[in-house]
């Protein structure tokens, strides 16, 4: 089997390490890749907008499985793209079609989606510049913090919590009447401000059948103590202690199924990963987001705690036969640290040489996000550098070897989170206190 991978992150060389392991891949390809993917893959240089070349490529070199990583591919509809061209109809592309990538490209249709299927979430309600002075007086009654988000894709910028009230005012104008992110702030969803503990649910559908993968928790905030500006994400583990039998089967019942269910209802033929971010509120899990692909940097911890063959699962999403998988996963805890170039997310520079990679010892994987590589060196060239992935007995076990890894790689300006995980070791203990 040949299969292309769309993206160049953690997530899509994640992917890549995983695909390569399976006796069923022939030829693997990435576009556009990092230096990671490439000690797994071949590298293409295509965008992953570029539909039509993305498309040539699949043609010549006889793709079976296109993954999709990233959303924007997904919202600007590369899989409708691929349903409508005859030529292209054998092959099986893993994701949502432009409809179903709604659930991430519209706040609005999200939110409309889960108050139709009765899916936990913070009451909301959206306005538009028609409705700005409206909005404004509603803002005035609301309680604080507020949140307030722009409807469409702002590259995880168009979040703003803030207790102040004459700052949501402002914000609100300034995303409806002077368009700060542009088209995606045209619509602004307000919203309640829910206090708990958040973690990411993960789903893979084939349109009628799901699995559930394992689930993580990701650290957003820039700064150790979650402090900072937020992020793609600085760290992850997986599994989340929290997260224990009790709360999964509430977020099975009042969130998954509801969602698959919701989606079959409305006749939206979803194919691809759904990832939940959610908030434990008093163990009670509401909706705070849906992405409709999987997490970066969860995928990290994700997919290394999958023991199944990868492409077995892709080509059971392809033949809607994931009825007749078993997941299987490692009792193994997962973390990883994400490396990142100084001044990230604000100004950071790229182009500095990563030195120490070759002292990293088996017990961590190295999954590139912003590399680049030049005359056999390893070069930084993005926020997100790198993320080190490590396997334990428990969470302080695999974290102990991610650190140490983090320690030895070097390059000028290097910064990573050092109390990533530190705050679920206390459920981790509650939960070895109860079995002992
Ligand atoms: P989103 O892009 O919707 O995931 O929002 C980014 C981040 O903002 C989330 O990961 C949360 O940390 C925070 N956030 C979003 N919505 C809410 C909410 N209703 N209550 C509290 N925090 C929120
Ligand atoms: N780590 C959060 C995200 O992928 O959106």
């Amino acid at each position: 089997m040949n299969i292309l991978i769309l993206g160049s992150g953690g997530r899509e060389h994640t992917f890549a390490w995983k695909i390569a392991q399976s006796p069923l891949c022939d030829q693997l390809f990435v576009a556009p890749g990092n230096a990671g993917t490439s000690t797994v893959a071949t590298n293409v240089e295509i965008d992953v907008l570029e539909f039509e070349k993305i498309a040539a490529f699949c043609l010549s070199h006889q793709i079976d499985i296109v993954l999709v990583g990233p959303e924007v591919p997904l919202v600007a509809g590369i899989v409708d793209f691929f349903e409508s061209n005859t030529l292209l109809s054998s092959i099986a592309i893993i994701g949502p079609n432009k409809q179903g990538a709604q659930l991430e490209g519209s706040k609005d249709f999200s939110k409309q989606f889960m108050n139709k299927y009765g899916i936990p979430t913070a009451s909301s309600r959206t306005f538009d510049f028609t409705q700005l002075e409206e909005g404004i007086a509603y803002l005035e009654t609301h309680p604080t913090p507020i949140v307030l988000k722009a409807d469409g894709l702002a590259a995880g910028k168009g979040v703003i919590i803030t207790s102040s009230v004459e700052e949501a005012k402002a914000t609100l104008t300034e995303m409806l009447a002077e368009k700060k992110f542009g088209e995606a702030s045209a619509k602004v969803v307000v919203e309640q401000f829910l206090d708990g503990i958040e973690l990411s649910v993960f789903t893979l559908s084939d349109g009628e059948n799901y699995l559930l993968l394992p689930e993580a928790k990701d650290y957003k905030r820039i700064g150790e103590g979650d402090t900072g500006l937020n992020t793609g994400g600085m760290g992850a583990v997986s599994p989340v202690p929290f997260a224990d039998e009790s709360f999964m089967q509430k977020v099975t019942e009042q969130i998954i199924l509801p969602t698959i269910n919701g989606l079959k209802a409305e006749n939206i033929n979803y194919v691809g990963f759904i990832f939940f971010g959610l908030i434990n509120v008093g163990g009670n899990p509401y909706v705070i987001e849906y992405n409709a692909r999987m997490g970066d940097p969860e995928t990290e911890v994700v997919i290394p705690r999958i023991e199944n063959d990868f492409v077995e699962i892709l080509k059971a999403v392809a033949h809607k036969q994931l009825d007749k998988i078993t997941i299987s996963t490692t009792a193994q805890s997962a973390t990883t640290l994400m490396l990142v170039a100084g001044g990230y997310p604000g100004e950071y520079n790229k182009g500095d040489e990563i030195l120490g990679l070759d002292n990293i010892s088996k017990d961590t994987l190295v999954f590139h996000a912003g590399t680049k590589k030049e005359a056999h060196k390893t070069f930084t060239n993005g926020g997100r550098v790198m993320a080190l992935t490590s396997l334990g007995n428990n969470i302080s076990d695999a974290l102990q070897k991610s650190n140490r890894a983090a320690e030895l790689i070097q390059w000028k300006n290097k910064y990573y989170r050092r109390d990533i995980g530190k705050d679920v070791l206390r459920f981790e203990k509650i939960e070895a206190e109860k079995e002992q």
